[in-house]
């Protein structure tokens, strides 16, 4: 399994499980089977409500011999409701609580978005904090002292774009060291991977399949499918693999880290083996062209009015 080493020399596999949409009475056996299929990372968020069950399975598959928790990489995200310096440590000892874990391998920022302590997802522009009120570097201050108390090893961010990576990093003692953001072939994120690239922060892809599972609130009525694109269906009948294995082995192959979500034992076995399947330079050069700059997650849910944010502040762009 390719690996991306982080500044104290630990490795990150470049393969993760994805989380997102896991249901309570799925993710259960879906981490379980990947960590006995191989996976050794796992992308997991308190805002997925699912941490507990993901918890059991880390426990039971320690107890079992599955794996051994420094064999293992486990990434949680700090929740837009707890940016308060206050509420930092808390938050993290929550997940580490509900995990089962003595300390995460990465911590991430979720979104450069505050909402009220209290507040799970936003009803109107008065749930939010502005970035005046709490910027992103006191939040970052607070993650910093997180791994100095040992919670965590790493910590890193979400959701950000190069402008806000470069203003968070020109003042804080921690660098950046993952970045996580939407990114496959119709969002391939060229200036982000090549300034994360220089200045050695890992970039991770979520949504590598396009999230056609997430809820349909947040999606357009005519988005594009990645797995039912006719290119990526081509490339894949090629090399005699899915569509799916396409998407993640591209993922890996241009030096993105990448978290397939998936609760189905034969997807989450396929998914694996893409580790394995090594695209062309034409393959490549062909997904380069697929590129549209085209959003799954847009995060209009965050552009309340009087929330203080708005699509173009949040990706500046
Ligand atoms: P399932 O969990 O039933 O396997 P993303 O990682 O971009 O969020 O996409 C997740 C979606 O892709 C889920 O609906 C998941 O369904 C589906 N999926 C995961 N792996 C595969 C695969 N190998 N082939 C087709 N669909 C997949």
């Amino acid at each position: 399994m390719k690996t991306y080493e982080l500044a104290n020399e630990d490795k990150m596999p470049a393969l993760g499980l994805g989380t997102w949409k896991s249901k309570p009475g799925e993710v259960y056996a879906a981490v379980r089977h990947s960590i006995k299929t191989g996976y050794r990372h796992i992308d997991c968020a308190a805002a997925y409500g699912n941490e507990a069950e993901i918890g059991k399975a880390f426990t039971d598959a320690f107890l079992e011999g599955d794996v051994t928790r420094d064999e293992l990489w486990v990434t949680s995200k700090l929740w837009n409701n707890a940016h308060l310096k206050e509420d930092v440590r808390p938050a993290l000892e929550q997940t580490l609580k509900d995990l089962s874990l003595g300390y995460l391998d990465l911590y991430l920022m979720h979104w450069p978005i505050a909402l009220k302590p209290g507040v799970g997802f936003p009803a109107s522009g008065d749930d939010f904090l502005s970035p005046d009120e709490i910027p992103v570097s006191v939040t970052w201050a607070a993650m910093e002292e997180c791994v100095d108390a040992g919670l965590t090893k790493h910590i890193g961010v979400s959701n950000f774009s190069i402008k806000k990576l470069k203003a968070l990093n020109a003042n804080s003692r921690i660098k950046v060291q993952v970045n996580q953001v939407e990114l496959h072939p119709f969002l391939q994120q060229n200036s982000m991977l090549e300034f994360c690239q220089k200045e050695k922060i890992v970039l991770t892809a979520y949504s590598p399949l396009g999230s056609s599972d997430r809820p349909a609130v947040f999606k357009a009525q005519d988005e594009p499918s990645l797995l039912e694109n006719k290119t990526i269906m081509e490339i894949a009948a090629a090399n005699n693999c899915s569509a799916a294995q396409v998407l993640i082995s591209w993922a890996i192959q241009r030096g993105t880290s990448v978290i397939p979500k998936s609760v189905n034992p034969n997807r989450i076995e396929q998914n694996f083996q893409a580790t394995s399947i090594t695209l062309n330079d034409a393959d490549m050069q062909i997904i380069a062209g697929l590129d549209r700059h085209s959003r799954y997650v847009v995060g209009e849910f965050w552009a309340m009015p009087g929330s203080g944010y708005s699509v173009e502040t949040l990706w500046d762009e």
